[in-house]
C-alpha cells in the first residue's frame, strides 16, 4: 500500500482539488475516452469522492450499472454522498482493493481507475483483477500521473527538488505511465488509445489544480527526505506569493484497452 493515507483530512482536500475546473475538464476527457453507452455496466476502480463515478451514471442511464470500489473508507464516505444520480443508477459502492475485486467474471463492459494505479502495489495482480470482470472485447481506462513531468516556479530550486522527492513517497511508482502501457500487453489487453492529459496552471489561484497540491504536498513531506516542517510551510509560502508570476505544469497519461 502506498504512504498516503486517505484519511478524512486528505480526502477531503482531494475532493476540494477534484471539483476544481482543471480537474473538472480531465474528467471530460476521460469520460470521451470512455465513450459510454446507455446501459452498459462500468466498475470504477479507486472511486474517490465519486465525482466521475456520478457522471457515468448519468451517461449509461438507468438500464446500466455504475459500481465503484475504494479501500478508504472516508473516501467511500464522501463518494456515498453522491451516488444517487438524478435519470441514473443508484452508483453501487464497496469496500475493497483493486487486486481483489469484489464481482464475477465478465461482470463489466468497462472498467475505469483514474489516479489510482500509481497507488498499487501489484500492478499485474490488479491488471489480471480488472480483465476478469471484464467481458471479452471489454475496455479499461486507466489515467496516471508521471510526476517525473512536473515543471513547477520557485525561488528555490534546491528546496523545490527535495520537497518533490519527499511528496514521491506518497506514491508506490511516481513514474507509473512509463511502464503501464507494456504491462497492459501483458495482461491480455490490446492498446487503443494513448493520450497526454497535461495540467497548466500560470498564476496562483486558490481555485486550482496546482494550489489545491500545495496543501496536500505541504501536509505530507515533513520529516520525509529531511524535509523539515519549517521548510515545507516556506516551499508552500513561497509558491503562494508568486502571484501572476506562478506556474505550474503536469502530464497525466491515458490508457485506453481492450480485453482480448
Ligand atoms: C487520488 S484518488 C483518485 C480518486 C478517483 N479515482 C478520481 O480520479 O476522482 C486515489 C484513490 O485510489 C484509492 N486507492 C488507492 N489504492 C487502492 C487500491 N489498492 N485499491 C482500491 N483503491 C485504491 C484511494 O483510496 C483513493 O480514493
Amino acid at each position: 500500500m502506498s504512504n498516503l493515507q486517505f484519511d478524512p483530512e486528505v480526502s477531503r482536500q482531494i475532493e476540494s482539488v477534484y471539483t476544481t475546473p482543471d480537474v473538472i475538464e480531465q474528467r471530460r476527457v476521460v469520460r470521451t475516452a470512455l465513450a459510454l453507452r446507455p446501459g452498459d455496466r462500468v466498475l470504477d476502480v479507486g472511486v474517490g469522492p465519486g465525482l466521475l463515478a456520478a457522471e457515468m451514471a448519468a451517461e449509461v442511464g438507468p438500464q446500466g450499472r455504475v459500481c465503484g470500489i475504494d479501500i478508504s473508507d472516508s473516501m467511500l464516505s464522501i463518494a456515498g454522498n453522491r451516488a444517487q444520480v438524478p435519470g441514473g443508477p443508484a452508483v453501487e459502492l464497496e469496500l475493497a482493493d483493486a487486486g481483489h475485486i469484489p464481482h464475477g467474471a465478465e461482470s463489466f463492459d468497462v472498467v475505469v481507475a483514474t489516479q489510482v494505479f500509481e497507488y498499487v502495489e501489484d500492478v499485474a495482480g490488479a491488471l489480471d483483477e480488472i480483465r476478469r470482470v471484464l467481458r471479452p472485447a471489454g475496455r479499461v481506462v486507466l489515467l496516471d500521473t508521471d510526476w517525473g513531468s512536473i515543471v513547477w516556479r520557485s525561488n528555490d530550486d534546491v528546496r523545490m527538488g527535495r520537497v518533490l522527492t519527499a511528496f514521491e513517497e506518497h506514491l508506490e511508482d511516481p513514474h507509473l505511465p512509463r511502464s503501464l502501457g507494456d504491462s497492459l500487453e501483458k495482461a491480455g489487453f490490446a492498446l487503443t488509445h494513448l493520450q497526454v492529459v497535461p495540467m497548466l496552471n500560470v498564476r496562483f489561484d486558490p481555485r486550482t489544480y496546482s494550489a489545491g497540491l500545495i496543501d496536500i504536498v505541504a501536509g505530507f513531506v515533513p520529516g520525509r527526505a529531511e524535509v523539515t516542517e519549517q521548510q515545507a510551510q516556506a516551499w508552500a509560502n513561497d509558491l503562494r506569493g508568486l502571484g501572476a508570476g506562478y506556474f505550474f505544469s503536469l502530464n497525466r497519461y491515458l490508457f485506453v484497452a481492450s480485453a482480448l
